[in-house]
């Protein structure tokens, strides 16, 4: 590709900008214009030319991004500028005291700039007439480290801006490691016996503080750029149009900043970003509210080492640190010994927080945490709390390990470990007291029958007293039982009883997914309910005829006829039949297997139906419904304009055709309802 005319400087120059390009495109923009492949052969001739040719090494070269020997210690850099830290508000309230608190001293209202506060490490970049020449982390605000043989290696930083800036310019960002990242970097730490990050932003700084410069490459660090000292250098005169400069010059800027003219609008900037916290890329913690106007700020001013102009939302936190005082097992109703973590309790986002999930073994593994540990506990929506790290530096060696226990903690038999399945097993299905209970307390639950007012207390006190073994019990509750019992009164009991007897009107899918049947969840029992109708029809039901349901699989199939098979969920089956609990009836869909082991190919457009009802058409008749024509097809639906390679292929392999009037005679022949012309 050598252009012949050009010399080695010119080509180490198109090179580099290339390069230069290619970084921007894939850390930036996100969006690569070059193969892996390619980029590797540029920055192979790049250096080849380098070597060769020694004079021509720039520090703005892309091959100096990891360079020089590992340093022993950071110098220390006296910022020019302070770098301010924020203020923080929780509440509307909070936020509108600071507001009026700014357009007073103003005198005037304002426009507000409003941009994701990132949770990683503010750092200051140095350029010099539009080159990076020095980096360094915020330190106090007043004394930073210089960091900057690691900067340059964090390709979303550029080298050289993308417009020239002449002079001196200052800009301020925050480093940030991509969370999925972090959960990588946690996993490699651990296996090399290393210390382990409380969170991005911890792992954000610890990787930017490596001697060596390879190992903060290795980490996969990211920027984002939100300001810069003297905007007037760049012709700005507001944070919102230099976060677009600040694009334009080759830096990634927080995606979702806004100018917002009223608190109201702050707030809503505020909460769309906090729901969409979990999904962004990288950790927030918050927004920061700007004054967007440079002059405003500046006639503002700071005190406190904040600026009077800007100020943090914070979010509630979702994260918290405690100590894991001890891991116990429980088991599930399907019988898995479940271990739990016991933690010092902890507030997280407004919450007390005294025990996670631990998942299993593998997880304990996983994690590499001892009992006594310090550890991360997130706490994230509804969902139970989670240990997402071991904080392995703050150990005492007092900290010992788990082990799972031999014998079921419920009924002290034999644990088994199943092949191909993580986690360990009681093997007791039926005489285990704990998988008893819990499987009630599931069959009641918000999934399953959804019972009012019977949640797993009251399921336990009712076992304790004798009155509840299996979920059939529960519809023999009677009012006169439940007012003897402690934390019952005239009204609850008979509420309670009302709501069990309105439990029985609860459709067949809600019924299936209640008994808790192998792997059968929301839509498959929808699935099965449609297939059979009925449950008595669904019991009967054979491996066969239930692996003709679109969606299941042999698997499946036995799994479902292995749980009706079993003479105690058939013992529960009949007394809950016998109680008036059947699911009731189901309008059929029909199934069959006229098209078993067939491939069908629909090409063209037909006029009566559209595709995917074809395909699912076909599929209810036992059909594998594909998208190209082969040797191994078995019939092809020709609809209009049908496309000529198809057709070709069709009478070249000597394939049956149906045309749509066939097609739709085939349906109705097997009872597939078609639907009304459109
Ligand atoms: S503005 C002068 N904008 O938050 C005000 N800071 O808690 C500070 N931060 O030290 C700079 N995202 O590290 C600003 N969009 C953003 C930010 C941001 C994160 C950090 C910054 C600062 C800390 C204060």
């Amino acid at each position: 590709m050598i252009e012949s005319h050009t010399t080695p400087a010119e080509r180490v120059q198109l090179l580099r900008q290339r390069i230069a390009e290619a970084d921007y495109a894939y850390y930036v923009l996100d969006d690569p214009v070059i193969s892996d492949a390619e980029y590797d052969a540029l920055m192979r001739e790049l250096r080849q030319l380098e070597a060769e040719h020694p004079e021509l090494v720039t520090p703005d070269s892309p091959t100096q991004r990891v360079s020089g020997q590992p340093s022993r210690q950071f110098a220390p850099v006296t910022h020019l500028v302070p770098m301010l830290s924020l203020g923080n508000v929780f509440t509307p309230e909070e936020l509108a005291g600071w507001a009026r608190m700014v357009t007073n001293l103003l005198g005037q209202e304002v426009v507000w700039c409003v941009e994701p506060k990132i949770d990683g490490v503010a750092v200051s970049l140095q350029y010099q007439d539009g080159i990076l020449v020095a980096g360094a982390t915020r330190g106090d605000g007043v004394t930073g480290e210089d960091v900057t043989a690691n900067l340059r290696t964090i390709r979303a930083i550029p080298l050289r801006l993308r417009q020239g800036v002449p002079g001196r310019l200052d800009v301020r960002g925050e480093v940030y490691l991509p969370r999925a990242r972090f959960a990588a970097l946690n996993q490699a730490q651990l296996a090399a016996g290393q210390r382990t990050f409380a969170n991005p932003r911890n792992a954000a700084a610890g990787s930017l503080r490596q001697k060596d410069p390879s190992l903060t490459a290795s980490r996969g660090l990211a920027f984002f750029a939100y300001s810069v000292v003297q905007p007037e250098l760049l012709g700005i005169a507001t944070q919102y149009d230099l976060l677009q400069k600040l694009g334009e010059l080759g830096f990634q800027v927080a995606p979702g900043a806004q100018r917002c003219t009223n608190l109201a609008q702050i707030w809503e900037v505020a909460e769309r970003l906090r729901e969409q916290r979990e999904a962004l890329p990288f950790e927030t913690d918050g927004v920061v509210v700007k004054v967007d106007r440079f002059a405003f700020q500046d006639q503002l001013g700071a005190r406190d080492r904040e600026p009077r102009w800007a100020i943090a939302i914070k979010f509630p936190a979702t994260q918290g640190q405690t100590r894991l005082k001890d891991i116990v097992v429980q088991v599930t109703r399907r019988g898995q010994l479940a271990p739990r973590a016991v933690l010092e309790p902890v507030p997280i986002g407004g919450v007390t927080v005294s025990s996670a999930s631990l998942f299993n073994e593998e997880e304990i593994a996983r994690l590499g945490v001892l009992i006594g540990d310090r550890v991360v506990v997130e706490r994230r929506g509804d969902v139970i709390p989670q240990v997402i790290a071991t904080l392995t530096s703050q150990r005492t060696g007092e900290e010992r390990p788990f082990r799972m226990p031999e014998r079921c903690p419920s009924c002290g038999t034999p644990v088994e470990r199943r092949p191909g399945q993580v986690g360990v097993y009681c093997p007791n299905t039926w005489g285990c007291p704990e998988q008893a209970l819990q499987r009630v307390i599931w069959f009641a639950s918000r999934a399953g029958m959804d019972i009012e007012g019977l949640g797993p207390e009251r399921i336990e006190q009712l076992r304790d007293a004798g009155l509840v073994h299996d979920a059939a019990d529960l519809y023999r509750l009677t009012v006169d039982q439940l007012v003897q019992l402690e934390r019952f009164a005239d009204v609850s009991a008979k509420k309670l009883v009302e709501a069990i007897e309105a439990s029985k009107r609860q459709p067949l899918p809600r019924l299936l997914v209640a008994l808790g049947i192998g792997d059968v969840g929301e839509a498959t029992a929808r699935d099965l309910a449609e297939a059979f109708g009925s449950l008595a029809e669904l019991r009967r039901a054979t491996v066969e005829a239930l692996q003709q349901v679109p969606g299941i699989g042999p698997k499946v199939a036995q799994a479902i006829r292995a749980f009706f098979d079993d003479p105690q969920n058939a013992r529960l089956l009949d007394e809950l039949a016998a109680l008036g609990v059947t699911g009731g009836e189901m309008k059929r869909r029909v199934v069959g297997d006229a098209l078993r082991s067939q491939s069908w190919v629909i090409t063209g457009t037909l006029d009566s139906m559209k595709r995917e009802e074809a395909e699912a058409a076909l599929r209810a008749l036992g059909a594998t419904v594909t998208g190209a024509v082969s040797r191994k097809t078995t019939a092809v639906v020709v609809g209009r304009e049908a496309g000529a390679t198809k057709l070709a292929k069709i009478a070249e392999y000597g394939i049956r055709t149906l045309n749509e009037q066939q097609f739709l005679e085939l349906l109705a022949q097997h009872g597939v309802p078609v639907p009304a012309n459109r």
